[in-house]
């Protein structure tokens, strides 16, 4: 009998007793006066009155207690040939160090440091350092151009910028510099400083006196203490795609960050302090801070940082290579990541070369779980799959099978069951509780748990409008899809135009602002067309401007370029047709959906609305010339 159901229950029923005793297991400076505080509701804090510090119970407190030697942190990087381990001790030193070195450049407490960084270990440090001195960190993913990098630059208006001289991707460098110099020259606020890592593969051209090198910044800085903050003070921002191109700052607290991070490694992931946890993200997304950084550390597990591909680097074996040489007890990765694998190797005659009698489980997240892809990696692993279910907004997982609370009974297809302290419904168009397998809105009750969002940087109102507003009392999810008689969740689809590209999240919004530039564009709509690798794809249909006759293969060029260059190579912008109008509702509503539908081969009927119905005719066959709906 697994315990989840007695534990979810007492987490909704008792939750301020049930989080303070998830908090006492983690060092508190003060303790707090409040578990919650309600005072502006629906403006929930945790934690209350607590002084605590994410980086002093990430890796100091470990130190103090007996894992000083014992690693904390791996570096496997096949793109560098490089494996470099940092014990708990080695890690706190450097991380105190860099503080040191953040703080000379004056950085103080609650100013933001964006870290613009590849997977290397200096990025976790980067991180690390921040929490420690009570700065916020704002860590932008490498895969975006200059153009989103300013954006965010200019949202979270930073003291200072931590970056890389370049990238390692496979079989490629990619100059990190060069982006950030534009972005600053784009941004309306750069930061004074930019502290530049020079690595072996390419060294940047530093600016000064406004670049800094990262050796010698470090070299002559003093070890920096943690700073005990409020444990209600904001620990990063991660911004995150929406459905316009303006991203969303998520912002995150210490304390409650942390008793959620600790909590879940425990609950869901069931891995143990001293056991060693791999993450195949990257620190730019969600995944990378929850589960590459924080919550392996503050478990006191050793944590894997990859960089690296599933496949290519140097092959479909990467994956089992390293779980094998780390002794990797639990591996979390993105679908995508496996239907590569697969697809390369789909007997899985590289895994024969490795033994993986180590690992325990796989977790899947970021992206829907296919049945095919499920099955074969339990197939080959001989281990429990675990497919769970959350997003940036909420950092830890809503909807999973709890591995530590002794696994539910699994039913294909879905995520299982609402983790404690979240609780999940559908909800119909006018805000009511939908029954079993009906499909709705899916929401969940306020006060989220611990470890959430608590509101969107600089911008409260863009909170409550795109998540609390809707249903008072309820925090939308985005996506569509129902709860079962056994209280089981299963996920459709997102209700917003938000897609999902091999794992990344990406705004199909934003990307239309990039092609309506274009001189020759009078509208244009980018739909997300199912892909049998990377789940999804962007695709473009334009409509040109009137007297506009160019070859369409140079326009198209054009148009993809645009995209690489303004949002970047991660959005895998490469197919786009031109169109002589787009389907739209009499009020001149875009219809996307049922593109979508026609683009993935799924039924649809024409809204009554439609303006003009022959359109649709028009279109499926743009889209059948750009292969879709695909094999
Ligand atoms: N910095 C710079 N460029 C990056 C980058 C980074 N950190 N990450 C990706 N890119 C580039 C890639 O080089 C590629 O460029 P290209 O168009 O010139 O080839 C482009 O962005 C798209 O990258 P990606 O979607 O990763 O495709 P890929 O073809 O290189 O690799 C997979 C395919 C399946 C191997 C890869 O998508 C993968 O590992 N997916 C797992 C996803 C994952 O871990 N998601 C994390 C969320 S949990
Ligand atoms: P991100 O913020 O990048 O983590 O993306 C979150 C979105 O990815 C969710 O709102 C879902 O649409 C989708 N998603 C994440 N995990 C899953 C999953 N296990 N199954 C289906 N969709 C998922």
């Amino acid at each position: 009998m697994s315990r989840y159901p007695t534990e979810y229950r007492r987490s909704l029923a008792e939750p301020e007793a049930f989080w303070a005793e998830q908090a006492r297991k983690l060092h508190w400076h003060k303790p707090w006066d409040r578990v919650l505080d309600a005072d502006k509701a629906p403006m929930y804090r945790w934690f209350t009155g607590g002084q605590f510090n994410t980086c002093y119970n990430a890796l100091d407190r470990h130190v103090e207690n007996g894992r000083a030697e014992q690693d904390a942190l791996i570096y496997d990087s096949p793109v560098t040939g490089t494996v470099r381990r940092y014990t708990y001790r080695e890690l706190r030193d450097a991380v105190a160090r860099f503080a040191g070195a953040l703080r000379a450049q004056g950085v103080r407490q609650g100013e933001r440091v964006v870290i613009y960084m590849p997977m290397v270990p200096e990025a976790a440090i980067a991180m690390l350092a921040c929490a420690r001195i009570g700065a916020i960190h704002s860590v932008v993913f490498g895969g975006f151009a200059a153009p989103e990098l300013a954006k965010r630059i200019d949202d979270a208006q930073p003291v200072l910028v931590v970056c890389a001289s370049c990238g390692v991707e496979a079989g490629r460098i990619i100059e990190y510099k060069p982006l950030l110099d534009q972005a600053l020259a784009l941004a309306a606020h750069p930061p004074a400083h930019c502290l530049v890592l020079q690595r072996p593969q390419c060294l940047a051209q530093l600016q000064a006196p406004r670049d800094l090198d990262w050796n010698q910044a470090v070299a002559a800085a003093e070890p920096a203490d943690c700073v005990p903050v409020a444990a209600t003070d904001p620990l990063y921002v991660l911004y995150t795609s929406g459905t316009t191109g303006k991203p969303k700052g998520v912002v995150r607290d210490h304390g409650g960050h942390a008793v959620a991070m600790r909590y879940s490694m425990e609950a869901v992931y069931d891995v143990q302090p001293g056991e060693v946890f791999w993450a195949a993200s990257d620190v730019g997304w969600v995944v990378g801070h929850s589960y590459i950084v924080y919550a392996p550390l503050l478990q006191g597990c050793t944590t894997v940082l990859y960089e690296g591909k599933p496949v290519g680097t140097p092959d479909a074996g990467a994956f089992w290579r390293v779980i094998a040489q780390h002794r990797v007890s639990t591996f979390f990765t993105a679908p995508t990541a496996f239907r590569a694998i697969k697809k390369e190797d789909p007997k899985g005659a590289l895994l024969q070369k490795y033994d993986i009698s180590c690992l325990r489980a796989l977790f899947l997240a970021g992206e829907r779980s296919d049945p095919d892809t499920i099955q074969w990696a339990q197939q080959m692993l001989q281990v429990p799959v675990v497919d769970h279910w959350w997003q940036t907004e909420l950092g830890w997982p809503a909807i999973a099978n709890c591995l530590g609370l002794e696994p539910m009974p699994v039913k294909p297809g879905s995520a299982t069951v609402p983790v404690p302290g979240f609780e999940l419904c559908a909800l119909d168009a006018d805000g009511r509780r939908l029954g079993a397998d009906e499909i709705g809105n899916l929401v969940l009750k306020l006060p989220l748990p611990p470890g959430t969002l608590l509101t969107m940087w600089n911008n409260e109102q863009g909170y409550r409008e795109n998540y609390l507003d809707r249903y008072p009392g309820w925090y939308l999810t985005g996506d569509a899809g129902y709860v079962d008689a056994d209280g089981y969740g299963w996920i459709m689809s997102r209700i917003d135009d938000i897609i999902n590209v091999a794992g990344h999240r990406l705004s199909t919004g934003g990307m239309e602002e990039v092609l309506a530039g274009h001189p020759d564009v009078a509208e244009c709509a980018v739909i997300g067309a199912a892909d049998p690798l990377k789940g999804q794809l962007p695709v473009g249909l334009v409509v040109l401007k009137a007297g506009v006759d160019r070859p369409q293969d140079e326009l198209i060029r054009e148009l993809v370029e645009r995209v690489r260059s303004q949002i970047g190579a991660v959005a895998c912008f490469k197919q786009a047709t031109v169109v002589t109008r787009l389907p739209k509702t009499r009020s001149g509503k875009v219809l996307r959906a049922t593109m979508r539908a026609i683009a993935d081969g799924k039924p649809y009927t024409a809204p009554a609305t439609i303006d003009d119905p022959k359109c649709l005719e028009e279109i499926a066959v743009a889209l059948k010339g750009l292969g879709y709906p695909a094999a």
